[in-house]
């Protein structure tokens, strides 16, 4: 069976649109597999920032979608930095507004959301039935969270069709919506059954990617066990369980090319791991873009993410009072909850000598933090994979993580066994309570007043490769399993 054709579908990639991690994903894994010879095609809404952002783009076709009365272009150009195609789904009025992919500038949701990526999917099919006037028909359609959800539910609609593939980054976010904008949306009503979307008395868009698939992954291995219980299935754990042979994980990498700190221009020092000495610039730096004292021995922890109650920041400033009497200063970067960032602010004003944040979303400052702190802090109460912690490995940035989703399948504990065996990269701990935190923070703290030790630890963690050729190996041999499970029950 031919594996040529394969159409990326994602609701957002960098550097078009970007909330979180799903974009680094779908800004570097289709890169690398076309270098692995196949003709991968990215699609995506055509938001306003998108367009803003993608350069030089052409309307290719225009056509109109089931459902819906205004039409859909496809604008195509280029992901900027490869040659990969990139085909924008152009329907002004679900996407051409100011604010984020999801919701607004205030944070609210979109209340047409399920109008938007229904618009969205329905296209997708278009195009995987060789109908939008493109000419090219993919042999795999892999789709990716809630937002692509529907892809695969529409697609097992025929017989003669490509196989899907369906990634969960994060299964806390489903796309629920009531009966009646299911209503609304003109979809078969079968979907509305407890074996396809409905989800107690809900439609829910993710269950299409998971009933429907023919495989299923998420990006680390230890997320895909974890979500077939009930601590981190929300609710799904029972299918997910009845779909275990259609489910793996593979990991995220990273792209190094974007995350590098021989050559990162953020940064005011290059450096690397035989060069870690430059990085005290790059403290200093940051410590003065944050007005804290510029004081070179005290440890800098940094830490950059969304501010939701999946990162853990409470963790954080349930023991900052307790973090504070030590030598230490801390510098966040993030933006999500409102409460969380009042008090992440009102942190900031009570020890304005330890600890600085910048609410909001800025790429620079997210690589002058990796590049400037000494440790890196993900307390995560859970971690599909996570990649700030793989780029920290890479800036000698030493990750304090907990052991939880890919967090646990990247960063090795520096107990004394693994430093004497040489392969400890960072701090890891189990229990998402304050008390363990602290006692995290602790270890690492110490293990920063051994230079030698530290500089050892850094110097493996510099070492690590989380490339994504090898994530791109996978993924095709996962398109491969998908394709002949469909020929298996065809
Ligand atoms: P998630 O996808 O759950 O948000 P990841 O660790 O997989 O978590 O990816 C987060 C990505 O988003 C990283 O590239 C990180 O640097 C970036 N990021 C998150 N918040 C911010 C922010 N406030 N400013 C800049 N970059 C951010
Ligand atoms: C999600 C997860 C994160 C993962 C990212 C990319 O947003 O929360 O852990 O790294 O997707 O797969």
């Amino acid at each position: 069976m031919s594996l040529r054709n394969i159409l990326y579908v994602t609701s957002e990639a960098h550097p078009l649109v970007k909330t979180g991690g799903l974009a680094d994903v779908a800004g570097s894994l289709p890169p690398a597999i076309r270098s692995l010879r196949r003709d991968i095609r990215l699609i995506l809404p055509a938001y306003r920032s998108a367009i803003a952002n993608a350069g030089r783009l052409q309307e290719k076709s225009r056509f109109s979608v089931h459902g819906f009365d205004t039409t859909v272009g496809i604008l195509e150009g280029r992901l900027p930095g490869s040659r990969v195609v990139v085909w924008l789904v152009d329907s002004p009025p679900h996407f051409d507004r100011p604010g984020g992919p999801y919701a607004d500038e205030q944070g609210r949701d979109w209340p047409d959301n399920a109008q938007r990526f229904t618009v969205f999917a329905r296209t997708v099919e278009k195009i995987a039935w060789d109908e939008a006037g493109l000419d090219w028909r993919p042999d795999v359609v892999h789709c990716n969270d809630w937002q692509s959800g529907l892809v695969p539910a529409l697609l097992t609609q025929r017989r003669q069709r490509p196989a899907t593939v369906f990634t969960i980054h994060n299964l806390a976010y489903q796309g629920l919506f009531s009966w009646e904008t299911f209503q609304t949306l003109h979809l078969p009503q079968t979907l509305w059954s407890m074996h396809a979307m409905e989800f107690y008395g809900q439609f829910s868009f993710i269950k299409g990617g998971i009933v429907f698939a023919d495989m299923i992954n998420t990006v680390s291995p230890n997320y895909a066990r974890e979500i077939t219980t009930p601590a981190f299935g929300c609710g799904l754990e029972e299918l997910l369980k009845s779909r275990s042979d259609r489910l793996t994980g593979i990991l995220n990498g990273a792209d190094y090319s974007q995350w590098n700190p021989a050559r990162d221009p953020y940064l005011k020092k290059t450096y690397n791991a035989y060069s870690i000495e430059r990085k005290a610039e790059n403290k200093a730096d940051l410590q003065a873009r944050f007005r804290l004292p510029c004081e070179p021995q005290t440890p800098l922890i940094g830490l950059i993410g969304r501010l939701v109650e999946q990162k853990g920041f409470d963790l954080l400033l349930a023991i900052l009072p307790q973090l504070l009497q030590r030598d230490v200063q801390v510098v966040i970067l993030g933006s999500g909850d409102k409460s969380l960032e009042d008090r992440l602010k009102h942190a900031t004003l009570t020890y304005p000598r330890q600890v600085a944040a910048h609410i909001g979303y800025d790429e620079a400052l997210a690589h002058r933090i990796e590049g400037g702190a000494d440790m890196f802090l993900m307390p995560s109460r859970y971690e599909p994979c996570g990649l700030n912690q793989i780029y920290s490995l890479r800036y000698g940035t030493l990750p304090i993580v907990r052991r939880t989703g890919g967090l646990a399948n990247t960063v090795i504990d520096a107990n004394e066994k693994n430093i004497a065996s040489r392969t400890a990269t960072g701090i890891v701990f189990d229990d998402a309570t304050p008390q363990a935190l602290l006692d995290a923070v602790d270890r690492a703290l110490a293990l920063y007043r051994q230079p030698r030790l530290w500089k050892k630890v850094i110097f493996n963690a510099m070492q690590q490769d989380f490339s994504w050729r090898r994530s791109a190996r996978q993924y095709l041999a996962l398109y491969q399993r998908a394709q002949s499970v469909i020929k298996e029950t065809a």
